[in-house]
């Protein structure tokens, strides 16, 4: 086990932003973990925290239980109710606590470095990478623990956007020298898709093909452990608001959907972690930003963003159009100021002119959202000279496109992704 300096643990209290306050307080070096307000005594003191703060809720009922449950540990205990009294946290938490602030990332990592070497021993781990940054932190640090004893397995599953394969293998393989098995099975996807139009299906598919082919190569490692990229608030939203104690151990999943008979032990390093403690440390273990700081990205990848049946040639129309979109962010700065901003392929063909020619070719239509949970979101005004540069150089560059539109639907209605 961790032996994680002077924990304090946050009692939801069905409050909306108790995980801001938790990452609020570990910015000021104070670990804090986040247990619903129905969590067994036991369960909490089996963290060992040197005090408790119960974050209200709306229900003054609640709160008030939940004080008298906690107020009988004897440890120091406060309330708080908004985001603003994180500086009142840290001050009970030094003053009354005795808190050092010895929370810092860097011995976090020589930490969960020893704590891997302890549990792996002189075995193995194998680990599917995606890209994303969860799995690309974990691998550095597993990495760092344990060497060539770690196995990277990323599967090409051809719907991958531009230069992504290059740009994960060269960063893995070459500049951390891991070892690091390519798969590309764009065939073997491409092939499952054809003609297949639903948008669930579409989902299905990507999905179970994606579990077989990794299953397949971690089976080869022989690997007795499975490295995920399980953060904190995987861990949080999959615990119900009354405290399932089993939730709170874990009842999360990353990888999900891996057949039984693969028993493997799994190596969570990133478990305390909220995502941006995650991009901090693997800044801190030279992990380059355009890893780190990328947009999210779905799992199901392009798919979900070619609307209808994947065909070989209009997935090359999607894959040109959004490295297009996304060069011409970064470069005029816009990239970082957006929460994810993409090409999406449209299977509309519609007339238009080209070099005094008639065309009939698709359309591309252009996405750009802020959110701060994913959960609703907000059209971004991009500047009209951005999405101008953008349209001219899809229509100019990339074959069978003759018109860009931009999406300027909220969520809800709108989804995010296409599909
Ligand atoms: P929606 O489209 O549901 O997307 O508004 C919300 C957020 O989730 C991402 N997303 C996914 N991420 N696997 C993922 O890992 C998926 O299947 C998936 N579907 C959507 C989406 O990019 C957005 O950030």
């Amino acid at each position: 086990m961790r032996k994680t300096p002077e924990t304090v643990v946050l009692i939801d209290c069905g409050c909306a932003f108790v995980q801001k306050i938790a990452r609020a307080v570990r910015d000021r070096n104070i670990y804090t973990m986040v247990m619903p307000g129905g969590t067994p005594v036991e369960r909490v003191l089996a963290e060992n925290p040197v005090g408790i703060v119960l974050i209200s809720g709306e229900d003054a009922a609640k709160n008030a239980e939940y004080r008298a449950k906690f107020a009988a540990t004897k440890l120091p205990l406060f309330t708080a109710a908004k985001i603003e009294d994180a500086d009142a946290i840290v001050n009970f938490c030094v003053n009354s606590c005795d808190c050092h602030k010895l929370w810092k990332l860097e011995n976090f990592i020589d930490e969960a470095v020893a704590d891997i070497r302890a549990q792996v021993g002189d075995q193995t781990v194998v680990l599917g990478l995606s890209g994303g940054v969860d799995s690309s932190v974990t691998a550095a640090l597993i990495h760092r623990a344990i060497g060539d004893r770690l196995t990277c397995v990323f599967v090409n599953h051809g719907l991958l956007r531009k230069n992504e394969p290059e740009m994960v293998q060269q960063v893995f393989a070459r500049n951390f020298n891991m070892k690091l098995v390519y798969i590309d099975a764009s065939d073997r996807f491409l092939d499952k898709l054809a003609g297949v139009g639903d948008p669930e299906k579409k989902r299905k598919i990507i999905g179970k093909e994606f579990i077989d082919v990794f299953a397949e190569a971690a089976e080869k490692s022989h690997a007795p452990f499975l490295g995920q990229g399980t953060i904190y608030p995987d861990i949080l939203e999959s615990i119900p608001f009354d405290g399932n104690p089993k939730g709170v151990i874990k009842s999360h999943h990353n990888v999900g959907g891996l057949p039984e008979n693969l028993k493997f032990k799994l190596v969570e390093p990133l478990e305390r972690l909220f995502k941006d403690e995650v991009r901090k440390v693997g800044r801190l273990l030279g992990l380059p930003s355009e890893l780190l700081d990328r947009h999210p990205f779905p799992g199901p990848s392009l798919g979900v963003r070619h609307v209808g049946p994947i065909d070989r040639k209009t997935l090359r129309i999607l894959r040109e159009a959004d490295a297009i979109v996304t060069d011409e962010l970064l470069k005029s700065g816009w990239y970082h100021k957006t929460w994810q901003t993409f090409a999406v392929f449209v299977p509309v063909r519609s007339v238009g002119m080209k070099n005094h020619q008639r065309t009939y070719d698709y359309v591309i239509a252009i996405r750009s959202i802020n959110t701060v949970d994913a959960v609703t979101a907000e059209v971004v005004q991009l500047p009209w000279e951005l999405l101008f540069t953008m349209s001219q150089r899809i229509i100019n560059e990339v074959d069978g496109v003759n018109r860009v539109v931009y999406d300027i639907t909220q969520k809800p209605p709108g989804t995010i992704e296409w599909e």
